[in-house]
């Protein structure tokens, strides 16, 4: 007797991604510049090589491209996210992956993380940040930049996870790895939701 196989995402966050990745991209592609300055203050040196980890739809990327960045790369673990990116930017769509066997491990002068760490538990936040430094190269000059939210009403009952870290619990956390912070900035949200607010940590070997 054949029985019915049901197949259950059982993460309500990548099931949010995988189901809203079009929409998602429309709606990203909104948001303000004001990581893309940061980004080009810290690194201004166009072939330094940029992982944007969990980069959804890859528009930090394409933003970073056009301004004349040529050593990028894109990882998301959501397949729709990245194939929604690719149409939307095929002008980097090499660039963006979901598969973490592309990307070699302490080979990035700059790695970005923006709009992700809120997706972590508490209790995974310590080993998702040594996992995200192992992609950054040892290197004096190598930067790890985050962007997360501080503030968002209502985000318990958002249909994905939302967990909002502390700065401190962060800054712990990359202590801990022998990173230090170079600068912190708070902002308002770039697509204008109400009463949400970001925080953004620079971090290096220093
Ligand atoms: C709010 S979107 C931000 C996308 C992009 N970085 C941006 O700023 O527009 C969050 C992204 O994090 C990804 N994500 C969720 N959990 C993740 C994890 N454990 N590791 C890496 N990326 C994750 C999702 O698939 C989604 O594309």
């Amino acid at each position: 007797m054949t029985k019915n196989v049901v197949v259950v995402e059982s993460d309500p966050t990548s099931h949010y991604y995988s189901h809203n990745a079009a929409r998602l991209a429309d709606e990203y592609d909104r948001s303000g510049d004001g990581l893309l300055l940061l980004i080009v203050k810290i690194c201004p040196d166009k072939s330094a090589r940029i992982l944007d980890y969990g980069c959804g739809t890859g528009r930090d990327l394409a933003r970073l491209n056009k301004k004349g960045y040529t050593n990028l790369m894109g990882y998301d673990p959501s397949s729709e996210m990245i194939v929604a990116g690719r149409a939307k930017y095929p002008q980097i769509e090499n660039y963006l992956h979901h598969e973490l066997a592309h990307i070699a491990a302490a080979s990035f002068d700059l790695v970005i993380c923006s709009a992700v760490l809120q997706h972590i538990e508490a209790g995974k936040l310590s080993a998702f940040l040594k996992n995200l430094t192992s992609y950054l190269h040892p290197g004096a000059s190598s930067h790890l930049l985050l962007s997360y939210p501080l503030q968002w009403p209502g985000y318990e009952k958002e249909p994905r996870r939302v967990v909002l870290h502390s700065p401190a619990e962060v800054r712990l956390a990359l202590h801990q790895l022998g990173l230090s912070e170079l600068s912190f900035s708070t902002s308002r949200d770039s697509l204008s939701r109400a009463g949400r607010e970001w925080g953004c940590m620079v971090c290096g070997y220093k």
